[in-house]
């Protein structure tokens, strides 16, 4: 990667990087037509791109996209004070891109984690209100030590005793006391604040996750918030107008968004098989009192069950994502674009391309596929879905939306008829395609007739499986 210096020198000489050039093109005016050609100008891979500025890295997201993704369609396909949706936002990469740029935006997610960072990160705090906030921090952080006394209690109060496990008893003694801060500037109604504060101490609870006890919780919470109150500064100066941005924690399922109001969707669906976001979140969540159990119940893509049979989580899955194009159709305007970011996953050796099942899927109620754009991800960085682990590259579903669906998301006999199609083609692909396993590992003779058996299984269970749970 270049250095600063380097590109400084590199402009200086009149050598462009190609970050520079990259937006030199997306900051033109276009006619439609020649909107989408110029998307065959993007070099989508975004090798050595600036990802993680100002909001961006307020808190760690499994999967989420790189925010050059949003902002090219945000930039091309609307203008300023459109509104742009992410139906399944996680921590609100489009949302953050909209606010950027001068666009409304609606984001929605079940999980209420992903809600609140979204919410967060787009929402600018007065100067006046971090100074109330810097002061109660300096006062826990004076009797801090104090409170070592009350550590029996305190593991008492806490919202679920498995918190208990992973975190020593000065750890937990030092998060009480940043949750009983947060409380009183809830009480003492800096309501922004607390959210923000919230954040910053899920964000800490998300390190001492992933590098356990040995962190100084007490100094990692306030550095967190130093940085967090220096990136939202920062974003200050860059806003002229404040843009509108409403955050729903619900489901993409059942969007809680009025008809034909949206100009653009920009999402990236969790993947079949891939990885339990409420699994992920769990303790940030116990932590912050959130039901991460009714997130569990209605999250799309989870893999906890249907152990026995894997080809079943497919069709739920179908089924869902199929409900929550419906969705997006409903809320887009005729002629607008909906764009949906996936990678390839995999279930029992078997290649899933996920973008192939959405875009037959999507043609049957009012949306016609434009472009599928495919990108390597790199797999360095870890905001990427290489987190889960077998993801290298993602496509890029560009659609759009031509007539207003004459179905409704709910519709259970038209998402069966649909799903099993789509199960159906699925086997006898599998049958006649060589090379539909994933990364070279091809299934055996026998592991294939076994699938073969197992996906007809699953045909059978289609009308119970594609049934909204809870
Ligand atoms: C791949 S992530 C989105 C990441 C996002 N693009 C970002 O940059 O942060 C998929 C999201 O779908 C959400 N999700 C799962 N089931 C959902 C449902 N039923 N309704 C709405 N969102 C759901 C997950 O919580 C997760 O945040």
């Amino acid at each position: 990667m270049k250095t600063l210096y380097e590109t400084t020198q590199a402009t200086f000489l009149g050598e462009k990087t190609l970050e520079q050039k990259y937006l030199e093109l997306i900051n033109e005016e276009y006619s439609f037509s020649k909107e989408i050609n110029i998307l065959d100008k993007i070099d989508w891979d975004f090798k050595d791109f600036t990802t993680q500025y100002l909001t961006h890295k307020f808190h760690s997201y499994p999967a989420r996209f790189i925010p050059q993704i949003p902002l090219t369609f945000i930039k091309i396909f609307t203008k300023e004070r459109d509104t742009v949706l992410d139906p399944m936002c996680g921590c609100g990469t489009t949302l953050v891109e909209a606010f950027l740029n001068n666009r409304n935006s609606v984001g929605n997610d079940f999980n209420p984690l992903a809600a609140l960072i979204s919410k967060v990160k787009t929402t600018l705090i007065d100067e006046n209100e971090f100074r109330y906030f810097n002061k109660k921090l300096a006062v826990m952080k004076r009797y801090l030590d104090l409170d070592y006394r009350r550590v029996d209690e305190r593991i008492n109060n806490l919202p679920n005793r498995k918190i208990s496990k992973i975190f020593n008893r000065v750890v937990i003694s030092k998060l009480e006391a940043i949750r009983e801060t947060l409380l009183e500037v809830k009480e003492e109604e800096h309501n922004e604040l607390f959210d923000f504060g919230r954040v910053a101490l899920s964000s800490t609870i998300w390190s001492l996750v992933e590098n356990g006890n040995g962190v100084n919780v007490d100094d990692l919470f306030l550095k967190k918030v130093k940085f967090m109150q220096n990136k939202l500064n920062k974003t200050t100066k860059i806003i002229k107008i404040i843009p509108k941005v409403k955050v729903i924690c619900g489901d993409a399922r059942k969007l809680k968004v009025k008809t034909n109001t949206i100009d653009l969707i920009v999402t990236s669906p969790p993947y079949v098989n891939a990885l339990d976001y409420y699994r992920a979140h769990m303790y940030n969540m116990l932590w912050l009192g959130m039901d991460f159990d009714l997130f569990r119940k209605h999250e799309i893509g989870g893999h906890s069950h249907f152990i026995t049979n894997r080809f079943r989580l497919l069709s739920e899955y179908l089924g869902d994502m199929l409900r929550s194009i419906i969705e997006m159709n409903r809320v887009l305007k005729k002629g607008k674009l909906c764009v949906i970011v996936v990678g390839n996953s995999s279930l029992e050796y078997e290649l899933i391309e996920s973008h192939k099942f959405f875009a037959t899927m999507s043609e049957n109620i009012g949306f016609k596929p434009v472009k599928t754009i495919f990108r390597n991800i790199d797999k360095t960085k870890k905001y990427t879905s290489a987190d889960i682990g077998k993801i290298d590259d993602e496509y890029i579903l560009v659609m759009q939306k031509t007539n207003d669906t004459e179905v409704v998301a709910n519709d259970d006999n038209f998402i069966e008829g649909v799903v099993k199609e789509q199960m159906i083609g699925f086997r006898e692909q599998i049958k006649i395609v060589q090379g539909t396993s994933i990364r070279g590992r091809k299934p055996t003779k026998e592991r294939l007739l076994k699938n073969i058996n197992k996906i007809s299984e699953a045909i059978e269970t289609i009308p119970q499986d594609i049934k909204v749970k809870g």
